[in-house]
């Protein structure tokens, strides 16, 4: 028998057991995640991103916009009222890598879809002070140029490996869907489908 002292005096013992006993809380809380269907199930009507959408992700990720704005509506009064349904874990089942962030210069971007027209995203990122003259946000005006993604493909089929389930019909057409279309479309698409599973109640 191990007694407290000798275990107290015995820094590498201490460690190993630490790290034990700590790992075994941490398995608790969190392996039960990987078998719930609230976690791993999307939500109703959640389909993966189109081509155009999955490219301007790809964008707000290269433009860094998760510096300044979460996608995550958290179950407070306070954000249910400004934002709508608090955000829920089958809403991300096809975001990878998730851009929650964590610093709100601007508001939570997650129920943004919808909530303003095309134009109006257009014009705020080509200038944010033409549409809200108050904005600190930075201009894009570069978006306005053609959208060159050759490897979109590749990226359907990379998701594919973790299960989004796209098909070869819609891998075959997504060279097609960008065809024509300039980064701003791509970003405006991704904004117009951001939270917009929500559930119902
Ligand atoms: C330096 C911080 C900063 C960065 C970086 C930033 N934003 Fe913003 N954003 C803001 C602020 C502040 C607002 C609020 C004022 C406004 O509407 O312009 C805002 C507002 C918005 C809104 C309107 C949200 C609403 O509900 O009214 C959208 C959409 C948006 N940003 C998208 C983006 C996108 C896309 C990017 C990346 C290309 C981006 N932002 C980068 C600070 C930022």
């Amino acid at each position: 028998m191990i007694s407290h002292e000798s275990i107290e005096k015995n820094l590498g013992l201490l460690i190993v057991l630490t790290i034990l006993i700590v790992s075994i809380g941490g398995l608790v809380q969190i392996v039960p995640l990987f078998f719930q269907t609230s976690t791993t199930q999307a939500v109703a009507g959640l389909t993966p991103y189109t081509p155009l959408q999955l490219a301007g992700r790809d964008l707000y990720i290269r433009e860094g916009c998760v510096g300044c704005h979460s996608q995550m509506v958290r179950p407070f009064r306070a954000e249910t009222e400004r934002y709508g349904h608090y955000s829920v874990a089958g809403e991300y089942v096809y975001d990878r890598p998730f851009l929650w962030g964590s610093k709100r210069t601007g508001p939570d971007l997650h129920r943004v879809g919808g909530r303003y027209s095309d134009a109006w995203h257009a014009a705020h990122l080509m200038n944010p002070r033409d549409v809200v003259p108050e904005s600190n946000m930075p201009a894009y005006p570069w978006l306005d140029r053609p959208l060159k993604d050759d490897a979109i493909q590749q990226k359907m089929r990379v998701l594919n490996l973790v299960g989004h389930g796209y098909t070869e019909e819609q891998i075959a057409g997504a060279p097609a869907a960008l065809e024509g279309k300039t980064e701003l479309d791509a970003m405006v698409a991704y904004l117009q489908v951001l939270g917009t599973h929500a559930p119902k109640n």
